[in-house]
């Protein structure tokens, strides 16, 4: 099959994964032409503008979480999928940085949860950061070189720490939630009509060249109401949007560093897949920029240091890392039994997280593979 359009996919039980293949497929590599590229605005009739509410975060309020002013960001919607926003990249220039070391420096800390802890004794994944960075900074030697802990990162836990066997949360596994993306996840939740979100818990992807995503839902959260929000940095992904059926037609769009994805409403539990990491159209976003913001004492977005600087470029230079946010609990709400503290995750399960299948059937659960 030379070509196969996303709007071409028909109807049946094999729709969403045949499109998943497509993308996936290295050799020949597929025709790209098809997917939606937001950043090249109303560029495809199924793209529309979104209304976003410009009063709900003050331009300071944007500023200190390292976002434009909200009346320049430029948001989409898609015909077809109400409840779905997509903004285009709206953070300050020189702001991603930061956003990427923490995704890779920070929120790998303990007490965050990540998949090496499925196979590692604490003590070995204390410090990722710290064990991986001096090899990183080095220039690529040529001859294969172990793979550093942060190579080996594919997912982080926040917040609430999904537990990848029973899919659940709980609340006997809460870990306090990172300030500054809290923040961030609500001002972008209130700008499109959700202002009283809490950023609860947050699952953090790590994918490198080759990884994808299974096709999955993600409705483990006890409230549909909420928004799920995705951030994405680094090389940029074909994903995949299909419908409330497994079986539905899909719409393939590109994300690049930067961007944010809204599920909400009548497309919060949508069926959605990864099926491919592609080169960044733009400069690596971990490259000095020309242009930084002023840094006020309220900012809780810091300079990045260019030590750090240099070892997420390296590592963004093949990598991509998505961020999604959730709130777990609708207001008053509460989870049905709090279980006795146990050992929440075996490695067998949570290893399958990652897609690794060639077709990305996951039964309408994440897989994984480390
Ligand atoms: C993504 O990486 O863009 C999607 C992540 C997810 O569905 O959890």
């Amino acid at each position: 099959m030379a070509k196969m359009a996303a709007s071409m996919v028909e109807h049946g039980e094999d729709a969403f994964r045949k499109l998943f293949k497509f993308y996936k497929r290295r050799n020949p590599p597929p025709d790209f032409s098809d997917v939606i590229d937001f950043s090249k605005g109303l560029w495809s009739d199924k793209v529309v503008s979104a209304k976003l509410d410009a009063a709900a975060v003050s331009d300071v309020e944007a500023r200190r979480v390292g976002l434009r002013p909200v009346r320049d960001w430029k948001a989409f919607g898609l015909q077809g999928y109400p409840g779905f926003i997509f903004i285009s990249n709206p953070f300050l220039l020189g702001s991603q940085p930061f956003w990427v070391r923490q995704c890779l420096k920070s929120y790998p800390q303990k007490p965050n949860v990540c998949n090496l802890d499925m196979h590692m004794a604490p003590a070995d994944t204390e410090d990722i950061w710290g064990k991986s960075a001096d090899a990183l900074r080095l220039p690529p030697s040529g001859k294969r070189e172990p793979k550093t802990l942060l190579e080996r990162l594919r997912w982080v836990t926040l917040g609430y720490h999904y537990n990848w066997n029973t899919k659940t949360y709980s609340a006997n596994h809460y870990t306090p939630f990172p300030s500054e993306l809290h923040a961030l996840s609500c001002h972008i939740a209130a700008v499109c009509g959700f202002p009283g979100f809490d950023a609860e818990a947050g699952i953090l992807n790590y994918y490198r060249s080759d990884s994808s995503l299974g096709i999955h839902v993600d409705e483990s959260e006890l409230d549909h109401t909420r928004p799920l929000l995705s951030f994405s940095f680094g090389q940029s992904a074909i994903f995949l949007l299909g419908g409330t059926q497994r079986e539905d037609p899909a719409t393939a769009m590109y994300m690049h560093s930067g961007d944010v994805m809204v599920m909400s409403g009548p497309s919060r539990l949508l069926y959605h897949a990864v099926p491919r990491i592609v080169p960044a159209p733009r400069e690596n976003p971990c490259r000095p920029a020309l242009e930084t913001h002023t840094q006020e004492e309220s900012a809780l977005v810091g300079p990045v240091s260019e030590e750090d600087r240099t070892v997420c470029s390296r590592y963004m230079e093949s990598s991509r890392v998505n961020v999604t946010i959730r709130q777990v609990l609708g207001p008053g709400q509460s989870f049905p039994e709090t279980l006795p503290p146990r050992n929440w995750t075996d490695a067998s399960r949570t290893e399958e997280y990652h897609d690794g299948s060639s077709d990305g059937e996951s039964g309408g659960q994440k897989r994984r593979k480390t």
